[in-house]
């Protein structure tokens, strides 16, 4: 294992080249690139004045690092937020033949925070004309000032098609607000959701809503929306609802709390904006870590990475829906070398993609090293079971070492897919019906994976992105 502070450096999963990185912002798809904006502070590795860190994609796994696109300013920290393409010039910003790119985020003035203030968060906006590289802060920010509310932030925007405008939905508290504007620059509150539905351990954060079809031709609106501390594992995860929006109002299929991830390091994830219809996919990407522990887990020279990039799915399951998170198909081009068959397989690298078959109750997967650090994933009564609590290093966290359960519900497991990196294992219950994220420090290199009980086990190596990028340096 190297000693230079990059030993758990993530090969294939985002980072920030250096420093503390937390949310993925502003997700936008413009000619033929993948934006990632992140909150960012880019003079130390923990949290601090946040920034937008950014970088730009063809494929969601091979990433380009970009100068920092936003900076704190009078107004405030740059908190959370999204960014869509003006395509009709509703701003003024851009002109119809040259539409701008226009990023919504809260502005979190510290100094307010400090003193006691309430109204300390408010949202603004940028536009950008060349392709994201270069912002301009609109001159009339604050676009919404606060009510009077301590938590309200992190502006998901959408544009509703029916009635031609943007659609905001906004964390606010305990719950979310729904506003809507001709200009992303006047906003009008239509409604409120979530006070007396769903997990509520915590603050909301993060919210997303969208249109997704399901099997034969229906479709339902899909809202996730993170919550800090109280999700299944503890601290910090993301709760999805189902739903229908009518343009000014989201109604709740049922009262049912659903977990988009059951591992504890999904947290803040939202979704792509302007994705072609040729494309049609609805990608998702989550900041993979904890607030429980994020600031001292044992990496220094840079601080968290994102989940690989996930199609999100919506299935009806009997009476019940369920949104999948599949590992999007991009992934493939990290393959390398010839595929594993086997139930004691050796690992040629950190990074590996496991694939079990035929699974059942009593699959047990281990992953291992000579000094007894093991990682366990089991299928047992009913449930998936992902077991860190012997992985390698936990001291920096009371919370860390843990087993992690989650319940099979409705589906009947078939098979599993694991994403193995230098410091997380993610893991995919039938394409990810069901999925656990997790971090992992192990002190030594994982050396084998071995199979017990039902299913057929393959294995292949994943490219190292990150490693291939420094050599090149
Ligand atoms: C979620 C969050 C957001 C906020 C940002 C600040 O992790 O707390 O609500 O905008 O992080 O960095």
């Amino acid at each position: 294992v190297q000693a230079d502070g990059e030993e758990y450096r993530p090969q294939y999963h985002f980072t920030p080249p250096a420093q503390w990185m937390n949310d993925p912002n502003g997700m936008v798809y413009f000619e033929g690139e993948y934006h990632l904006f992140y909150q960012h502070y880019p003079d130390s590795n923990v949290w601090g004045p946040m920034h937008w860190g950014h970088a730009v994609s063809t494929d969601m796994v091979h990433w380009e690092h970009l100068p920092i696109a936003l900076y704190p300013d009078s107004l405030g920290y740059i908190f959370s937020g999204s960014a869509v393409v003006d395509r009709h010039n509703t701003t003024g910003f851009g002109a119809n033949d040259k539409p701008a790119m226009v990023a919504i985020y809260t502005y979190h003035d510290p100094v307010g925070a400090s003193e006691g203030q309430i109204d300390y968060q408010t949202q603004g906006i940028a536009y950008s004309l060349d392709k994201g590289r270069t912002w301009t802060k609109y001159e009339g920010n604050p676009v919404l000032p606060n009510p009077g509310i301590i938590d309200y932030r992190d502006p998901k925007v959408f544009w509703y098609d029916k009635d031609q405008s943007w659609r905001m939905i906004l964390a606010v508290k305990d719950r979310v607000h729904i506003y809507a504007s001709p200009d992303l620059i006047n906003w009008e509150k239509k409604s409120e959701f979530g006070a007396e539905i769903g997990a509520h351990g915590g603050v909301w954060e993060c919210p997303d809503l969208f249109e997704l079809p399901i099997a034969g031709g229906e479709s339902k609106w899909v809202m996730l929306v993170s919550i800090n501390p109280g999700g299944p594992q503890g601290g910090s995860a993301t709760q999805y609802f189902v739903g229908a929006f009518d343009g000014d109002v989201f109604t709740p299929e049922d009262e049912q709390t659903r977990w988009l991830d059951y591992g504890a390091d999904n947290y803040a994830g939202v979704t792509w904006s302007d994705i072609p219809d040729s494309d049609g996919r609805r990608l998702f990407i989550g900041w993979m870590s904890n607030w429980q522990y994020a600031n001292v887990v044992p990496t220094y020279t840079w601080r968290s990475a994102m989940t690989i990039p996930r199609e999100l799915v919506l299935l009806k399951q009997k009476n019940n829906y369920l949104l999948q998170s599949k590992p999007v198909q991009e992934l493939q081009s990290l393959i390398v070398g010839e595929q594993a068959m086997g139930s004691d397989l050796k690992l040629t690298s950190a990074t590996q993609k496991i694939m079990v078959n035929k699974v059942a109750q009593g699959t047990r997967v281990s992953i291992k090293n000579a000094q007894g650090e093991m990682l366990v994933i089991v299928i047992e009564e009913e449930q998936l079971v992902v077991d860190r609590s012997k992985a390698g290093k936990s001291a920096f966290s009371d919370v860390f070492a843990a087993r992690h359960t989650a319940s099979l519900g409705d589906i009947v497991p078939v098979t599993l897919t694991v994403y193995m990196d230098r410091s997380s294992v993610e893991v995919f219950v039938n394409e990810g019906e069901l999925v656990m994220t997790n971090l992992v420090f192990p002190e030594h290199s994982f050396e084998r994976v071995q199979l017990s009980g039902p299913g057929q086990m393959k294995m292949v190596a994943l490219k190292s992105i990150w490693g291939e990028q420094q050599e090149e340096l």
